[in-house]
């Protein structure tokens, strides 16, 4: 497995272009197998999630293709499900991303059934989809748990519903969103989540001919169409790769200019970056961070669902926090088990205590570079932030989980002046090879 090598003290100069949000890519991904025309994805990042996705959309029968090397526009993503010839979200593809359950509203609205495995935890929590199958349900979906799969059908076409989300969910909203574009007649989400890739996945439905309205409030209406037709649509900026990054030039005392990115989508993230003194601005062509008025002071963070602080950052500003002068209070309202970077970022000297949802974080005068362990993408991504400030050099191991997540990471961060190199792992020695040694 590969490994990153951060040598850390370097302030990143320079600028980094966005990517696309993989959050918004991905519904938008499965939301083509609403039509039998293509839908053209533009401005799609290149990640390990990505290509995940596009594997189940293609194993469903879905034609795929990728344009463009990215580096420069992003890329363009074909995709047209006119010939589906296979309903079945298969175990092997769907544990290696949740996300993968986000054909099961599509497949139930275009062609009445789907077999989707179940997903099953991931390092963060339990992550259930109970949210999504009673939603389906009260749309006229039979749902069956058998052997690890939801056998989903319903005879005809699915009808609308009043739903009320008992929690917000990013995924049961998206969903309900696309099962709803083809329903027969009205339905309202209620207690609907609001953040930006929903918005996003809401808004090309829209140019497919759905019709929808309430988009970026709490109650959504669907009115239910025949079909939906294809079209193109750019995939919205990453906020959480824009955040990461701001973290990235903080926590190094740098000044980076953030290409692309929109500081519309992440006022929340600005706030708090304002707070601890970090000056988040706007330039002709994205975001300015710089710090400003000397070192970093400690803050407060309780993360919420949109447009509050973003769980996704939660442990980047962790790692920044963990140098700042003075203690911070993080509280994790939204998963059960998202302080896996805590232990990794213990053993390069911060100093954070974990008492149930919330971890107090002594800002500590300096970091140090150590061999540590991703866990999960958030997570892994933390490391890399304290790295780029400890002393000295930082092993970073199982970065399988930054590919998901992060194109061209050490490029990106290089590209600033950082001291970031992959280390690809050698093939394991194999009986042949020693024998030839
Ligand atoms: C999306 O996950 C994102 N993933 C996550 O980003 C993000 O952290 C999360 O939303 C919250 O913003 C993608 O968009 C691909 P939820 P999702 O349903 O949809 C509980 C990253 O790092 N819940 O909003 O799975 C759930 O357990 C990833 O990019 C139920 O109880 O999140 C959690 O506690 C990590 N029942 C809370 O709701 C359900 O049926 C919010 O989950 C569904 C969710």
């Amino acid at each position: 497995m590969d490994k990153i090598k951060i040598t850390g003290g370097v302030p990143l100069r320079g600028t980094i272009q966005i990517s696309g949000a993989k959050n918004a890519a991905l519904p938008l991904m499965a939301a083509s197998l609403l039509t039998e025309d293509t839908l053209a994805l533009s401005n799609m990042p290149y990640l390990a999630d990505i290509v995940t996705m596009a594997n189940l959309l293609a194993q469903h029968g879905v034609a795929l293709n990728m344009q463009g090397d990215g580096k420069k526009t992003g890329r363009i993503l074909s995709l047209c499900a006119a010939d589906v010839n296979n309903l079945t979200a298969p175990y092997e593809l769907v544990r290696t991303m949740r996300a993968s359950v986000l054909v099961l509203g599509p497949l139930l609205a275009r062609f009445g059934a789907g077999k989707v495995s179940l997903p099953g935890g991931c390092a963060i929590g339990t992550r259930p989809i109970d949210l999504h199958l009673k939603a389906l349900e009260q749309m006229g979906a039979h749902i069956e748990l058998r052997d690890g799969y939801i056998h989903a059908e319903v005879a005809g076409r699915l009808r609308g519903a009043n739903i009320q989300f008992e929690k917000i969910s990013v995924g049961a909203t998206e969903n309900i969103l696309m099962a709803a574009s083809l329903a027969e007649g009205v339905t309202t989400i209620g207690n609907a989540a609001r953040e930006p890739e929903v918005c996003d996945l809401a808004h090309c439905l829209q140019m497919m001919g759905a019709k929808i309205e309430g988009i970026g409030t709490d109650t959504i209406t669907v009115t239910g169409v025949e079909r939906l037709h294809g079209g193109n649509y750019a995939v919205i900026a990453n906020r959480i790769e824009t955040g990461t990054f701001a973290a990235a030039a903080a926590i190094t005392g740098g000044d980076v200019e953030l290409i692309g990115a929109r500081i519309e989508l992440m006022q929340a993230v600005v706030e708090k970056f304002a707070e601890a003194g970090v000056a988040i601005s706007e330039t002709p062509r994205g975001l300015r961070v710089r710090c400003v008025d000397g070192p970093i002071h400690g803050i407060d963070i309780m993360t919420q669902a949109y447009p509050g602080f973003p769980t996704d950052m939660q442990a980047q500003m962790m790692a920044l926090l963990s140098v700042a002068q003075g203690a911070s209070m993080i509280t994790e309202t939204i998963f059960e088990n998202r302080y896996m970077h805590v232990p990794e970022l213990t053993r390069m000297g911060a100093k954070i205590n974990v008492h149930g949802a919330s971890a107090m974080v002594r800002g500590a005068p300096e970091l140090r570079g150590a061999e540590v362990m991703a866990t999960d993408l958030r997570a892994s991504v933390s490391l890399v932030i304290a790295a780029l400030a400890a002393q000295g050099e930082t092993i970073i191991h199982r970065v399988y989980h930054l590919d998901r997540g992060y194109e061209r990471l050490e490029e990106k961060l290089s590209g600033c002046g950082a001291l970031i190199e992959r280390i690809t792992a050698r093939a394991p020695l194999t009986l042949a090879t020693s024998e030839a040694a």
